[in-house]
């Protein structure tokens, strides 16, 4: 218990900080002394109250804030404990944050800031969510999922996110089996529902989403259990040239191999090992910039499959696989239409083992830029 004069030197503290600015040694024995004062002794008071403002604005955006909302009750704070989430989202003050958002009732901040042009804080928002397991999920992501509009990393962390829950994972599959998962997702979608705790819902995603097969129709195993596997670097190069898998066949690693695909020198800088086993498992999900392929028809009936690679007012270029550039009069094309497929193969990762996969990714990981 607090005798009655502790409490006052206290309180006289709590008071005299107000004034001014809050030193920093000064802040921590304030929200001491409003943290024994308790939560009903500092909302019955108007100067306490001035103090618990101060006290809020002095700790904006650390864990300390949230915690000081939380305890004493504070409203309208929604903006600023966004800010810490999408600072902190796999903390527990981040996490926090977001529950007392979401049990505010109010979600038009967060909403908002879901929407907004600071793609990288709505990532981690995004993030944050997922950790909270809110029954408010769906509502909140699922929207994103189907804009795509909006950047890829993002939706496919709001994917990450929705299966976290039983209601999440089920708006994904029902969107998956009314054709609505927009392609650059099912990826994800598929790594992430074939790995869920609910068994109905995972054998419904191994239905409507099954991962490629692997060697010999085998599954592969989960993605998460093949992204932890140990790699090979050195096996790894040989797998990229082995004529059966064929990765050097369209891609130049230092010099080396046939320019049809980007070249993959440094690719270890620009996609993670998720973002690596995605592009070999479904070359189809996000084709990269300039690397569409097209179909071209000519007057004379034959089709030609490839990369533009330029085109003039009199004439076309074709990069075919195999890197051999047709060049065509315009005046010869009869039809040309842009392909939804990558002229990447899919089902590459079925001429390798398990463990040449791994020793795959490890390879293409060290690709660095020097
Ligand atoms: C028939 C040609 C072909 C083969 C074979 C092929 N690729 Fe590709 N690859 C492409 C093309 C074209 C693209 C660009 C279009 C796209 O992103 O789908 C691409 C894209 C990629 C990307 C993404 C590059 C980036 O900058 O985002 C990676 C990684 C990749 N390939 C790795 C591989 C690996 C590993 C193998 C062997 C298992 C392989 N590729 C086999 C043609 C090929």
């Amino acid at each position: 218990m607090l005798t009655l004069r502790t409490t006052f030197c206290l309180l006289a503290l709590a008071l005299a900080a107000v004034a001014q600015p809050i030193e920093p040694e000064k802040l921590n024995t304030l929200i001491e002394a409003l943290t024994r004062l308790g939560p009903d002794a500092v909302n019955a008071n108007p100067r306490l109250k001035d103090a618990l403002v101060k006290v809020l604005v002095a700790t904006r955006g650390t864990p300390q804030f949230v915690q000081l909302v939380q305890q004493f009750k504070v409203a309208d704070q929604n903006a600023s404990l966004i800010e810490v989430a999408a600072k902190h989202p796999t903390d527990e003050a981040g996490v926090t944050a977001l529950r007392l958002v979401l049990a505010s009732g109010d979600t038009a901040a967060l909403a908002a800031a879901l929407k907004g042009t600071n793609v990288a804080a709505a990532t981690k928002l995004v993030e944050a969510l997922g950790n909270t397991g809110a029954k408010q999920l769906p509502a909140l992501l699922l929207p994103l999922v189907t804009d795509t509009q909006r950047d890829v990393p993002l939706r496919k962390q709001a994917v990450r996110a929705l299966a976290r829950t039983q209601d999440g994972a089920g708006g994904l599959l029902k969107l998956a089996s009314a054709d609505k998962l927009p392609a650059d997702l099912k990826f994800t979608a598929s790594a992430e529902l074939n790995a869920v705790r609910w068994p109905e819902l995972k054998a419904e995603a191994a239905k409507l989403l099954p991962l490629p097969p692997g060697q010999g129709d085998k599954a592969l195993p989960p993605v998460a259990e093949l992204l932890a596997m140990k790699g090979d670097a050195k096996r790894g190069a040989e797998v990229f040239s082995r004529e059966t898998v064929g990765c050097a066949k369209c891609h130049v690693v230092n010099g080396q191999g046939v320019d049809f695909g980007p070249a993959l020198s440094e690719i270890g800088s620009k996609l993670g090992k998720d973002a690596l086993l995605e592009s070999i498992l479904d070359p189809s999900a996000g084709i990269s910039f300039g690397f569409e392929a097209w179909t071209i028809e000519t007057k004379s009936g034959e089709e030609i499959f490839g990369l533009l690679v330029s085109e003039t007012g009199e004439e076309v270029s074709v990069k075919t696989v195999g890197g051999a550039v047709t060049k065509l009069k315009k005046s010869d094309v009869a039809k040309r239409h842009p392909s939804k497929l990558s002229s990447m193969p899919a089902g590459l990762q079925q001429a390798m083992t398990v463990q040449e996969i791994a020793d795959l990714l490890e390879y293409l990981a060290l690709l660095k830029k020097k």
